[in-house]
């Protein structure tokens, strides 16, 4: 069905691609030589062989988290063992390109595993731990940091999420249980929580917030999070910053972890592309004031529109645009917006 918004969408994605091929836009410095804290994207082991992307993402971006290929998903076989090719291929060209790598992710929700869900109690919990002490003692001394758990809130927001983990070892439990084996497999690793929505959620924001003060009265070593960022473009004004601002009270690293900026899913329409700009400038803004000992960096979700997860989402055929370049590898305005932003 045409609708009034879907044409109005299409056709700002027209414009976007139009303005792009018509722009011819200046050379834009290495991003991560404008600002004061590490600069990420998000790599899946076969982009390390394109030319254009390895260019690009060495050229602006200091440190790289796998997009898959480093979760339960990829690595860990129904009979329990673990493969690491595409992860170590990752590993591999970071290094050769001086580039550091973010973990990600230990424990999500939304994988499981028929080897975990044949287990139970003591067994289970064994399994757990040893999944989380071989996965980091295999990278150890080589990943600085990792994402241990991974979307702990409901989308509804407010509660911790019901998942094979949960029901295994306790509701929240399961978190503490991740965080305390990943410290002792890697006690120098940065730990992280990592959820999204938390701007656009004030309700999960504040659930995800008690989790992590309750983490943190336990004693679990819970030394980041991770504030994934997948905006939509119209989001309200003030609505990023009031997030930011949350999170950072919680005095530990705060990781912007997969940013993109989505003009499809707004109803900014043929202003999509200006939301778009207004909703970075408020993120680099607001993460601009949090001390710069808390700033652990910010990772976009990718490189070029074509790269996003948005554009590989089944049945939408409305393309996407809230990366920094373009299918062709050239600067947005979006990416100019954001090396003006950092350097304000
Ligand atoms: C997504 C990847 O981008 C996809 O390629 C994959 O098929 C599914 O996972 N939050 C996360 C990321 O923490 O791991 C997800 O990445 C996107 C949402």
């Amino acid at each position: 069905m045409t609708t009034r918004r879907n044409v109005l969408l299409a056709g700002a994605s027209a414009l976007l691609t139009t303005g792009c091929k018509a722009r011819s836009s200046p050379a834009l410095p290495p991003l991560k030589s404008l600002v004061p804290f590490p600069l990420g994207t998000c790599v899946m082991a076969a982009q390390c062989d394109d030319p254009e992307w390895s260019a690009l993402a060495t050229r602006h971006f200091s440190r790289l988290t796998p997009e898959w290929e480093m979760k339960m998903e990829y690595m860990l076989r129904d009979d329990g063992s673990l493969r690491f090719d595409r992860p170590d291929a990752i590993v591999d060209f970071a290094t050769r390109h001086g580039l550091t790598v973010h973990g990600h992710t230990l424990i999500w929700y939304a994988q499981s595993n028929p080897y975990f869900e044949k287990l139970s109690g003591d067994k289970f919990l064994n399994a757990y731990v040893a999944y989380i002490n071989d996965v980091m003692g295999h990278y150890r001394g080589r990943l600085p940091s990792w994402d241990v758990v991974n979307e702990p809130i409901t989308d509804e927001g407010s509660e911790l999420r019901d998942c094979l983990w949960s029901r295994a070892l306790g509701r929240e439990d399961y978190i503490g249980i991740a965080l305390t084996a990943a410290h002792e497999a890697d006690p120098g690793a940065v730990l992280f929580v990592n959820d999204y929505n938390l701007e656009h959620a004030p309700k999960k924001r504040a659930t995800f917030l008690r989790l992590c003060e309750n983490l943190l009265k336990n004693g679990a070593p819970l030394h980041g999070v991770g504030s994934q960022t997948h905006l939509i473009a119209d989001i309200a004004p003030g609505m990023i910053k009031a997030c930011i601002r949350d999170l950072a009270s919680l005095g530990l690293n705060l990781h912007i972890s997969e940013i993109d900026i989505s003009i499809r899913e707004s109803h900014a329409g043929l202003n999509g592309e200006k939301a778009q700009i207004r909703a970075l400038d408020e993120l680099v803004d607001a993460y601009q004031q949090v001390p710069a000992a808390q700033r652990y960096g910010m990772t976009f979700w990718g490189v070029r529109d074509g790269d996003s997860w948005r554009n590989r989402q089944d049945g939408l055929h409305i393309p996407d645009a809230p990366l920094l370049f373009d299918d062709q590898g050239r600067a947005k305005p979006l990416a100019e917006a954001f090396a003006a932003a950092v350097r304000a």
